[in-house]
């Protein structure tokens, strides 16, 4: 026969456990949120490949994000190049020299940044100014017509 003493020193464990496994529950759904924003951004859709009109467009796009609990919507944009051949190239919208938001200008086909004259020819590369490096690209998957795009890769 268990003493009372045992007895009561066991119940007090059998609660502290219990209230440990509430606490950890909050904290366990945190980590899985977090995990799960984390996959949505590697590959988040930003239109059809066939929706494209001209070699170099820019496209808007609504990012969901999720922050804990709280999802919110932020208006996005980049700079999609599908080539002769089919392949696409997704450039991030800001200079890599100060981060200015740049435009395509057509005409000379270049990307032209307005801060410092940086300028960058179809592929990225920078080809006059201050800017250090090419414009940085997201990683592009195709699911049929659909792009994705994920992370920013540096050249
Ligand atoms: Fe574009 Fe300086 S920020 S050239």
């Amino acid at each position: 026969m268990m003493e009372r003493r045992t007895f009561l020193s066991r119940l007090v464990q059998l609660f502290s456990a219990l209230i440990s496994v509430l606490f950890a529950l909050p904290l366990l759904r945190f980590v899985q949120a977090s995990f799960a924003s984390t996959q949505d951004a590697s590959a988040y859709p930003i239109g059809d490949v066939n929706a494209l009109q001209e070699e170099i467009t820019r496209v808007a796009f609504t990012r969901l994000m999720r922050d804990g609990w709280m999802v919110h919507t932020v208006e996005e944009y980049v700079w999609v190049r599908k080539k002769p051949d089919g392949t696409v190239l997704v450039f991030e919208p800001h200079c890599t020299h100060l981060g200015c938001a740049y435009d395509w200008d057509s005409k000379s086909e270049q990307f032209r940044c307005p801060c410092h004259g940086g300028r960058f020819d179809k592929e990225g590369n920078r080809i006059a100014g201050p800017p250090p490096r090419p414009l940085d690209r997201f990683q592009v998957k195709k699911e049929g017509t659909q792009i994705r795009i994920g992370k920013i890769s540096k050249i």
